[in-house]
């Protein structure tokens, strides 16, 4: 016997009531302000919340039957992120609880998570400069997308004056391009080790109009530039969407952000092999981060690679503060 369409359909009025009890909970509100710019494993929400951890899978589960919450594997791991909001119900709320402030003590837990993230990344540099771009190539080379991010970047007709920031520019491949395009470059790496094959590099090619800066770039970095790159980085920061925060930070009024990325992908190998703290970005929560940070959307490239990876290519630009209009 078939059964008529609707009938395979969630009821409205279960959904209703499952985003009503999900939302009837303390701590199932306080992971959605958690879970507002970022995404995190059952085990992290558990240390954060200083709960259990089968209490906070049952929070998720329930968390998940509205809707509020959407999971995502990363290789072995789980991690659960906020959902679109479905409905003015679900939107009402979001709002609601973007105005909720985590404990100081559960804020510290979060960082804590950022710093062992971050952590985790600066030694995988530090351990693995010297077999850099083996490392590289094995998921996506330069050689690959540089063309299509030439384009991105040309087609911005940037002034002569301008000036550009490479972020993470690792062994400095990048740089002899934005060197001949912009009047001065900064690059910025926080680890040692890159840096230095950046400076050899440098110093081969004679760029005389780089400067390169050991710096966190998301932490008080005060310099702007018309132009920031990054290639092949944002999946190394812990907290990607308050990454796009700070580095908008750095773009001048008018000017540009270029990020070119992989998107999502399931391979878990490159954790181990190439020190990735995330497995690509889905297009459309770059899109969303960008915009939390005050940047519009422009032109994007997705570039397929034999190994099954896909580049993303985005631009996102800072609106000029003269052609804001109220
Ligand atoms: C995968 S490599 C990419 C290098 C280069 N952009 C490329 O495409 O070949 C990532 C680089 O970002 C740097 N990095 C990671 N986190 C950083 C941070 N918070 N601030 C500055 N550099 C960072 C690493 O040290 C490394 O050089």
């Amino acid at each position: 016997m078939n059964l008529p369409a609707t009938a395979l359909l969630p009821d409205p009025c279960d959904l209703l009531a499952a985003l009503c009890k999900a939302g009837g909970d303390p701590l199932r509100l306080k992971v959605l302000r958690a879970l507002a710019n970022d995404s995190f494993g059952v085990l992290e929400l558990a240390q954060i919340f200083a709960t259990g951890q089968s209490g906070m899978s049952h929070h998720l589960k329930v968390l998940a039957q509205a809707g509020l919450v959407a999971t995502r594997r990363e290789g072995n791991a789980i991690f659960y992120r906020r959902s679109l909001p479905q409905g003015a119900l679900h939107a009402a709320l979001l709002e609601e609880v973007e105005a909720l402030a985590l404990e100081p003590a559960e804020q510290a837990r979060v960082a804590a998570v950022h710093a062992r993230r971050a952590e985790a990344s600066r030694e995988f540099f530090a351990r693995m400069a010297a077999s850099f771009q083996a490392q590289q190539d094995l998921i996506a080379s330069l050689g690959q997308y540089r063309d299509s991010l030439l384009a991105l970047l040309d087609a911005r007709s940037f002034a002569s004056d301008a000036t550009a920031i490479e972020v993470g520019p690792g062994d400095g491949a990048f740089l002899p391009e934005l060197a001949r395009r912009f009047a001065q470059v900064t690059a910025l790496d926080n680890s040692p080790a890159m840096l230095e094959l950046a400076r050899q590099r440098c110093t081969r090619e004679a760029l005389g109009n780089v400067e390169l800066k050991l710096a966190d770039a998301l932490n008080e970095t005060p310099i702007e530039a018309d132009c920031v790159v990054l290639n092949m980085v944002l999946h190394h920061f812990a907290a990607p969407a308050d990454a796009i925060k700070q580095l908008a930070r750095l773009v001048k009024p008018g000017g540009s952000l270029l990020i070119t990325e992989l998107c999502s992908h399931n391979q878990s190998w490159a954790r181990e092999a190439c020190g990735d703290l995330w497995l690509g970005f889905e297009q459309d929560d770059l899109a969303r981060w960008a915009d939390a940070a005050g940047l519009a959307p422009g032109e994007s490239l997705y570039i397929g690679l034999k190994n099954g990876f896909q580049i993303q290519l985005r631009h996102f630009a800072r609106p000029d503060s003269r052609s804001i209009h109220r």
